[in-house]
């Protein structure tokens, strides 16, 4: 196959351009390397910077693609904003670039692109939710701006499928964590800037670049008071990615991300606690506005219909992942 990455500058969307290419598919990378870095793409991907709302840029490497012989296969487009809580203070910008920019690029593929998409969504479509683990028809009333930019995507989609026979898969992350790779030739981790996720964040402190992790709100309705997520290991979602693209050709479909399982941000701490060896103090703070209570996703539908198969299915194999990560680059992408 021959993939348009955008967003493949990333985290997510780098760790699967990569993949791509150690299964022997094409990977061209689009990315304005706002958030992105270039110096990590693997080798043997194609590396084109432009921005996403730009559709004319996009129809010409589309139209290139075909006078070449050479067409795409499908789009995987993960560029966007990820950071729920900056959503709650600057919606606007999310909503031009999650939701704007996104109906360039698909206006750009019914023009004369792919007819096949795999998109970024995420677990914040579904708000606070009614019942856990979360199954794909749940209500959707996302608690923040971020979740809502997703979700009028994944609507936008339902209707390019209904009336251009748009095909895609959409894929709803939960919190997505560690490191692509084992301790050797480890080029990419999860370290943004500035870091907002909670596992970085705790790991900052045994490396020494924060004194204590705050606990942003203990008074939810939770068994500890935290919240609680379900965390999924980086490579784990990315062989998602790769089997949706290959397998998923036919239709619309949604498929939740994550591993069933929930850990609270006390719960977190206390395993990092155990693999570094560190005594992580943690002070409580205030609630951080948009997080709702717990997001914990059922991934039987994926595993069922695209046989995707979790390697890392615990919380310890993923934060040990990440702290060998970390350990190699203390600074992130600074060393
Ligand atoms: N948290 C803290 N202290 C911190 C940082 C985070 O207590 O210093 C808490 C948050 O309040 C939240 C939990 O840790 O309860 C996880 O927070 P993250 O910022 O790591 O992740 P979110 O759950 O807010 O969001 C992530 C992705 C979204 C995705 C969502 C799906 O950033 O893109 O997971 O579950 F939608």
């Amino acid at each position: 196959m021959k993939i348009l990455v955008t967003g493949g500058a990333g985290y997510i969307g780098g760790t699967v351009a990569g993949l791509l290419i150690e299964k022997g598919h094409k990977a061209v990378v689009f990315d304005n390397l706002g958030h992105g870095r270039r110096d990590l793409l693997p080798a043997g991907v194609e590396f084109i910077e432009g921005e996403l709302a730009d559709r004319r840029a996009l129809e010409t490497i589309f139209v290139s693609a075909r006078n070449e012989n050479q067409p795409f296969d499908g789009v995987l487009h993960f560029a966007a904003l990820i950071e729920a809580g900056e959503s709650m203070v600057r919606p606007e910008v999310f909503f031009r670039n999650n939701t704007a920019s996104t109906l360039s690029l698909l206006e750009a593929m019914l023009a004369c692109g792919p007819k096949q998409l795999v998109f970024s969504s995420t677990a914040a479509v579904y708000g606070e939710p009614e019942s856990i683990p979360i199954q794909e028809d749940a209500r959707l009333v996302p608690a923040n701006p971020y979740g809502q930019s997703k979700l009028l995507v994944e609507q936008m989609l339902a209707w390019l499928n209904r009336i251009h026979g748009l095909r895609y898969a959409s894929l709803r992350y939960f919190n997505v964590a560690g490191a692509p790779e084992g301790p050797e030739g480890v080029t990419r981790g999860e370290a943004h800037e500035p870091e907002t996720h909670l596992i970085p964040l705790v790991l900052q402190v045994p490396l020494g670049r924060r004194d204590r992790i705050m606990i942003f709100g203990d008074d939810y309705d939770t068994p500890d008071g935290t919240c609680i997520r379900d965390y999924i290991h980086i490579k784990d979602l990315a062989q998602a990615h790769i089997l949706a693209m290959e397998k998923k050709r036919d239709t619309a479909s949604h498929y939740n991300l994550g591993n069933g399982a929930g850990y609270s941000v006390k719960e977190v701490i206390e395993a990092t606690r155990r693999i570094t060896g560190h005594a992580i103090p943690a002070k409580v703070g205030a609630r951080r506005p948009g997080d709702p209570p717990a997001l914990v996703g059922s991934a039987e539908k994926i595993k069922r219909e695209l046989d995707w198969r979790p390697q890392y299915p615990d919380l310890e194999s993923i934060i040990q992942s990440a702290w060998e990560w970390h350990q190699r680059h203390p600074g992130g992408y600074q060393d």
